[in-house]
């Protein structure tokens, strides 16, 4: 039975799995990622501990048939290239080529966060559904979109960089895409982070200040469990980022009608509480009839939703050819 190899490229870890023909997780396992030379040697990592996790497994190489690939960057899909992953540094990396070179089995790439969404329409929490949105909140804030069953590529591959949207129109803290006031440096795990330092400032005692002076850094993970516990301090900063998240994932729903959106990434594990601040803003800027229709949940596959995704369109690009 053939298998299909799941690739998710993240900034500190590679993802890997052996995903069956129905969707089933046979294996997975992580690498480091070597972050040397703009990540030239990752491919070459990712080709090996495939080859050596097979033979442990004693599956032969000639069943695994195909491999996606999800970076989180900018993608020329058509090519299989890393245009510019912004938080990573990386630049016009061929990842198709490489990889095709190495294993000598077709090679899809595509961005991480479209292949969350596809992993969550195959598997998970939209399974079935042909309009679906995903956001993953982690290190950045990434976006698929699927539409009509399949991934909204657009003109050049960037469409679904919803991380990049524009949430705070003048004043906002610079991003690493260029710009300033992005969703990503109000969403992200750093950017809530950063919204929790300034929520200090503002607000020199509490709960996070203690943090803060007892460890010398607030994380994501310390402002939601403050706000679990009913810190006010940490309760303001959630809000302010679901108002931002819900606003955003609003006119998105606004212009693309979706039947569901899934909130993923490592920011989503603060629980079913996030999506309620977050729904409350988005019921008040989404069309009555979207708002009252779309559902919203948290995703099921948590962190195997990007290897999932990626078998998935390997094995579409397969039986395509
Ligand atoms: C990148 C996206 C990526 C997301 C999550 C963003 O900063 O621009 O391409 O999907 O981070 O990794
Ligand atoms: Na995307
Ligand atoms: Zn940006």
């Amino acid at each position: 039975k053939p298998l299909y190899v799941g690739i998710d490229v993240g900034g500190t870890t590679v993802k890997l799995a052996l995903v069956t023909e129905e969707g089933v997780l046979q294996e997975k396992w992580e690498i480091v990622t070597n972050r040397e030379e703009q990540g030239k040697f990752i491919m070459r990592d990712v080709a090996k501990a495939i080859v050596l996790k097979t033979a442990e497994l004693n599956i032969p190489m000639s069943q695994v048939v195909a491999a996606g690939v999800g970076a989180p960057g900018y993608i020329d899909v058509e090519n299989g290239i890393i245009v510019e992953a912004v938080n990573l540094g990386w630049k016009d990396y061929s990842i198709q080529d490489e990889l095709e070179n190495l294993l000598n089995i077709p090679v899809v790439v595509d961005n991480d966060a479209n292949l969350a969404a596809g992993g969550e329409k195959w598997k998970g929490a939209g399974e079935g559904a042909a309009n679906l949105l995903a956001v993953t909140l982690g290190t950045g804030v990434g976006g698929g979109i699927i539409a009509g069953g399949e991934i909204i590529h657009g003109q050049a591959g960037l469409a679904g960089e919803i991380g990049h949207i524009t949430s705070v129109k003048s004043g906002g803290a610079p991003c690493n895409c260029g710009k300033f006031g992005c969703l990503e440096t109000v969403a992200s795990a750093t950017g809530i982070a950063r919204l929790g330092l300034e929520a200090v400032q503002r607000n020199p005692d509490g709960y996070l200040k203690r943090v803060l002076d007892e460890f010398g850094v607030v994380s994501a993970k310390d402002i939601f469990d403050g706000a679990k516990t009913g810190d006010p301090i940490a309760i303001e900063v959630v809000k302010e980022s679901s108002e931002h998240l819900g606003f955003a994932l609003a006119n998105l729903a606004n212009a693309l009608n979706p039947e569901i959106i899934v909130i993923g990434g490592g920011v989503s594990k603060a629980g079913p509480f996030l999506v309620d601040y977050i729904r409350e803003s988005f019921n008040r800027f989404a069309i009555p009839k979207i708002a009252k229709e779309t559902i919203l949940n948290i995703a099921t596959l948590e962190n195997d939703a990007g290897v999932i995704g990626a078998a998935w369109l390997a094995k579409q690009k397969r039986t395509s050819v």
